[in-house]
């Protein structure tokens, strides 16, 4: 590959040449192809490109629905994007499962958000702290006019603390702020009021006499926000007399429960097992987080370590039987927004909220916890029951008649042939090679 510079100055169809160039076996096919994505309107198309950079086509992902997910006595119809078969079908089969035993219960605990100015100082630690509550009201006062409209909205910064990190690294301080930042997102509220506050702090430690001119100097590291934010907290859960725990396949309600809790337990204490519980938990989450333009790597990040709080990863759900109740639960720190950000931008993102009846952050919250509950509930429901691959082989053989070009009629008879036969790519070929020499011989 040859090495080039101002890659990014280049116009899209200079960019397309070059990359072409370098690894298109057939550059006017991969062309066509990567132009065959493009939106048909190149205003939508121009919004797309500029959502990132060196951008040359789209990469389509499924956008699916979940309907009838009952959630605190509502009904809603939840968007997904995800790649992934059966992640949709498994959660509206859970949506349907709790329909009728009293659907998902939600609570949002707390929705503080946190950023950290990170910075080095050699003065004498007990003046500063004495002196924290004036240095405070600095820092709110030079933020004020960055804060005044989320001030308007009921948010803003909600504390100040200084944080002695001296254990750590010599001369490491923190200034942690929390905030309140409504139905916003709010990274670059959070980063902006950081960045003042650094600013601040600089200032008013040279400006102030009760500090020495060895103590004047301030060394900021960073200023960023946390994607940490174990208070910005939201519980979901479902519960049910045990005995009402029917539709099992082949199983007492009794053993179900017995058996679900079991693997809750294996998960909350066992990380390669706790690994994949949760991932399957972000099969949802990450998918709802996707249709509604929010940061699933922030919400994955944060979700994972609040995963990790007590110094062991464990499982983000847990459950319990108690006086014959069978209750499931899951709680779940997560940043979103309804408001700014690609939720504004992005068509199809918009069209998810409009679908959620534009909820509020908080109820956005709610929603994404509850598709990871009902997406670890289905999970662990098929592996202590029938095992994953039943439904996954069903959805995965679609895939592999796909590779085989199968029209609908042969799609029918592999459809009804799997159901008492294993699904294997092998299998697959040799049925689709039966079918079409019967056919053959039969014309
Ligand atoms: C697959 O994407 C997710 C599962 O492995 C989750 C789990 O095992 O709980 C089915």
């Amino acid at each position: 590959m040859e090495i080039i510079s101002g890659f990014s100055k280049l116009s899209k169809e200079e960019k397309m040449r070059w990359v072409l160039r370098q690894f298109a076996d057939n550059p006017a096919q991969t062309e066509a192809e990567w132009k065959s994505f493009w939106h048909q309107d190149p205003d939508m198309q121009k919004l797309f490109d500029e959502f990132s950079e060196n951008t040359l086509t789209n990469f389509y992902m499924p956008f699916g629905v979940i309907p009838n997910l009952l959630l605190n006595g509502e009904l809603l119809c939840v968007p997904m994007v995800i790649e992934e078969s059966s992640v949709v079908a498994a959660a509206g089969k859970a949506a349907k499962y709790w329909q009728s035993r009293g659907g998902f219960k939600a609570q949002v605990i707390d929705v503080k958000k946190v950023g950290q100015v990170h910075f080095l100082w050699k003065g004498e630690y007990n003046k500063l702290y004495c002196v924290f509550d004036e240095l405070k009201e600095a820092l709110l006062d030079q933020a004020a006019a960055l804060t005044q409209n989320m001030r308007k909205r009921g948010g803003g910064i909600l504390d100040l603390e200084l944080v002695d990190m001296r254990h750590v690294l010599p001369d490491y301080y923190q200034i942690k702020a929390t905030f309140d930042t409504c139905d916003s997102m709010g990274a670059n509220f959070i980063n902006s009021c950081l960045e003042q506050f650094a600013k601040t702090l600089q200032n008013w430690i040279t400006a102030n006499a009760m500090f020495d001119d060895s103590e004047r100097d301030v060394t900021i590291v960073m200023c960023i926000l946390s994607n940490y934010t174990p208070d910005c907290l939201v519980r979901v859960w479902v519960e049910s007399p045990i005995e009402a725990l029917t539709e099992i396949e082949g199983m007492s309600p009794q053993t179900f429960a017995f058996k679900f809790k079991t693997a809750v337990e294996i998960a909350k204490n066992d990380v390669f097992r706790a690994t994949t519980h949760n991932k399957g938990i972000f099969n949802g989450i990450d998918a709802i987080i996707l249709a509604t333009g929010n940061d699933f790597r922030a919400v994955e990040a944060c979700g994972h370590a609040y995963a990790a709080r007590h110094g062991r990863y464990t499982s983000l759900t847990d459950c319990s039987i108690e006086n014959g109740i069978f209750k499931f639960w899951i709680d779940i720190p997560m940043a979103v927004g309804t408001v700014g950000g690609l939720t504004a931008l992005h068509p199809l993102a918009k069209k998810s909220l409009d679908m959620l009846g534009n909820p509020s952050a908080q109820k956005l919250m709610q929603i994404a916890a509850t598709v990871g509950l009902a997406q670890n509930f289905a999970a662990v429901k098929s592996l202590t029951t029938t095992g994953i691959q039943k439904g996954h082989m069903k959805m995965h053989l679609l895939n592999i008649l796909r590779t085989f070009e199968a029209n609908d009629e042969e799609i029918k008879v592999a459809v009804e042939h799997f159901k008492t036969n294993v699904v294997s790519f092998n299998a697959v070929r040799e049925l689709m090679e039966q079918i079409r020499q019967d056919k053959y011989i039969a014309e």
